[in-house]
């Protein structure tokens, strides 16, 4: 029995993957697709951005496992086959990194090194005041497995942490949590730091455009590594253009990678980093994609598994 790998993305990769995938799963045959040999045994299909359409070729497919923590790429495919169950990918390597991502630039305004940057670049003494990281108010959209990890470890460095989600949550310790289009302006006007890890969905596509960005406090800090689609970003533009928003880490974009002539590659006050904030690393992501083959094999539910109603 074989599995599939797929993706127009990670072609370099694409070795490093397949040798991961084998030793956590000897008894598959991995193929690389177009390489996938007899299209009756490819049985599961692990993918990031595959080409669409492709995945309809394999009648005795089980399931399609995501290579990354989203699975948007896999949702816009208008051609997937039926039924099968797509698997999201939670991993703790992959958390951790985004930990980091999210830390590096909460650092980074909080503690005004965006200034000292300019400051250099004019011969500059200029001491800022600091601000003690409990009157820095953090605030995340997005309380899943990876926003609660950055909220954790934001508490831990003594921020102030809110969050915001669409559904209400039993209460997280430590973070005081905001939800539905009701609460959104209130999360929205108590945060400092904005950091987005929102999955893209119907729901959550381009939620953040003028007249939700005008709720934060002028100086507020935006850090997107949830998806580019979520804001709008020539609102995001002009927001920073008149000064609302101090500035913006961006990791994702609405186009990926970010055309050449889009005006965020030149903005002053954008950080631009190419979607890493959270790498899939093979060794780790390739240990839970056969933890959750291993659980089909046996007749068990993989986890977490897409539910088309919440759009993640
Ligand atoms: C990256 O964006 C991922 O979905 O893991």
């Amino acid at each position: 029995m074989a599995l599939l790998l797929a993706s127009t993305d990670f072609w370099e990769d694409m070795e490093v993957w397949s040798a991961s995938l084998k030793s956590a799963l000897p008894e598959l045959d991995i193929r690389v697709y177009p390489d996938d040999g007899n299209v009756n045994e490819v049985e599961f299909a692990v993918v990031w951005k595959h080409p669409h359409g492709i995945l309809k070729k394999y009648p005795n497919l089980k399931a399609i496992l995501s290579l990354g923590a989203g699975v948007d790429h896999i949702i816009s495919d208008p051609d997937l086959p039926e039924g099968l169950p797509i698997i999201r990918l939670v991993d703790k390597k992959l958390t951790h990194e985004m930990c980091l991502h999210s830390l590096h630039w909460v650092l980074h305004f909080h503690s005004d090194q965006y200034l000292y940057r300019v400051q250099q670049s004019n011969r500059e003494w200029i001491q800022q005041s600091s601000v003690q990281t409990e009157d820095r108010t953090i605030g995340i959209m997005g309380l899943g497995n990876i926003g609660r990890s950055i909220g954790e470890l934001l508490v831990t460095q003594g921020f102030n942490v809110i969050g915001w989600g669409a559904k209400n949550k039993s209460s997280l310790k430590d973070i005081k949590y905001y939800y539905g289009e009701e609460q959104f302006g209130d999360f929205l006007s108590k945060t400092d730091i904005l950091i987005n890890v929102l999955p893209l969905t119907s729901n959550t596509t381009n939620i953040l455009t003028k007249n939700k960005l005008e709720f934060l406090p002028k100086g507020s800090f935006i850090i997107n590594i949830g998806r580019g689609g979520i804001i709008n970003e020539d609102d995001l533009l002009s927001f920073l253009d008149d000064g609302h928003i101090t500035a913006a880490a961006l990791d994702v974009f609405a186009e990926e990678p970010l055309p050449e002539n889009n005006s965020l590659w030149s903005h002053p006050s954008v950080y631009i980093t190419p979607h890493i904030a959270g790498q899939s690393n093979p060794n780790s992501a390739s240990k839970t994609i056969a933890e959750n083959i291993h659980r089909i094999q046996k007749g068990e539910l993989p986890y977490p598994i897409y539910n088309k109603t919440n759009g993640y």
